[in-house]
């Protein structure tokens, strides 16, 4: 009888426990994806203000890979409130690098996608924000001022645009389908033929985009605008909120060489729902093994 009642005893307090590591991580998680988005938006409210004024401009590796104050401005925003919330996370921001700390939760940021769109007086960018833990991506924010369209990605938890739920898209047939893409700002070395690549695709007679925004890119896919995206050469902040944001609608972010992605390293990266990534490896591959 003592016995029973010990072991009811400890069972009680295991339940108490998991409990209490369930709603801590639930409250975690839950302010993680508050601050993402709060963050997101103080800093899009930043970049509308400061759309078609006169700011400064400048350039980084090439003539066309710009840098705005706005894009120091919506950075210094979001690594406040991030800091302000959660001072151990690190943080890994386009402009200013990894800022380290002892936490194991890292935050990466793009704070803005689309930078020669708001150069040149084009609405079409948006801010870009993720939180991972152990290379596991948490949770996806990305925000565009201008539409104030605001896509929400949890891991299990679905994707959603401004609060509704958001699926990729059926479509199986690649001639059938609408795509987007990009270029990277080293186009002209024409890193992994991304130049024959994309002269195949659209020599298929595939309606093809070139909008800008590799994070949005990813977001109209999850939210079933397109078909499928491809790029090459990637950075973390382009891609990790937009990954999971895909993944969660129910489709599929791989590299050119069919691996999951990590997020983490520069990756070339295809994007969709399972038949198109499919389909769309096969024809990059195909013109790859031709060109090399
Ligand atoms: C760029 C955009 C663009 C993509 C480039 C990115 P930035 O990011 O996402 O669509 O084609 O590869 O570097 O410089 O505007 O943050
Ligand atoms: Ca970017
Ligand atoms: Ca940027």
């Amino acid at each position: 009888m003592k016995s029973i009642t010990f072991r009811i005893k400890n069972c009680d307090s295991l339940y108490t426990v998991c409990i209490f590591v369930m709603n801590y991580l639930l409250i975690t998680m839950n302010s993680i994806q508050k601050t993402a988005i709060d963050a997101a938006q103080k800093a899009g409210k930043v970049l509308k203000q400061g759309f078609g004024t006169n700011f400064s401009v400048s350039t980084k590796s090439q003539i066309h890979d710009l840098v705005t104050e706005y894009d120091h401005k919506s950075e210094a925003i979001i690594i406040e409130t991030i800091r302000s919330v959660f001072p151990n996370h690190q943080i890994l921001t386009e402009e200013s690098g990894h800022h380290y700390s002892e936490g194991d939760i890292i935050w990466i940021v793009d704070p803005l996608d689309g930078t020669v769109n708001f150069a040149h007086g084009i609405p079409f960018f948006c801010v870009s924000i993720a939180a991972l833990k152990d290379n596991d991506i948490l949770c996806g924010v990305i925000y565009s001022p201008m539409t104030d369209e605001l896509f929400i990605a949890e891991k299990d938890g679905g994707v959603t645009l401004n609060g509704q739920n958001c699926n990729v898209t059926q479509q199986t047939s690649l001639i059938h389908s609408f795509l987007v893409t990009g270029f990277p700002y080293s186009v002209k070395d024409n890193p992994q033929f991304c130049i024959e690549h994309f002269s195949h695709i659209v020599g298929l007679g595939i309606p093809i985009r070139r909008l800008g925004s590799a994070a949005l890119d990813l977001a109209y896919v999850a939210a079933g605008r397109f078909d499928g995206f491809w790029e090459v050469a990637l950075q973390p902040w382009d891609m990790a909120a937009g990954a999971l944001m895909v993944k969660e609608a129910g489709g599929v972010v791989i590299d050119y060489s069919g691996n999951d992605l990590n997020v983490m390293k520069s990756s070339s990266i295809i994007a969709g729902n399972t038949d198109i990534v499919r389909a769309l490896q096969t024809e990059l591959a195909m013109i790859t093994s031709e060109v090399q």
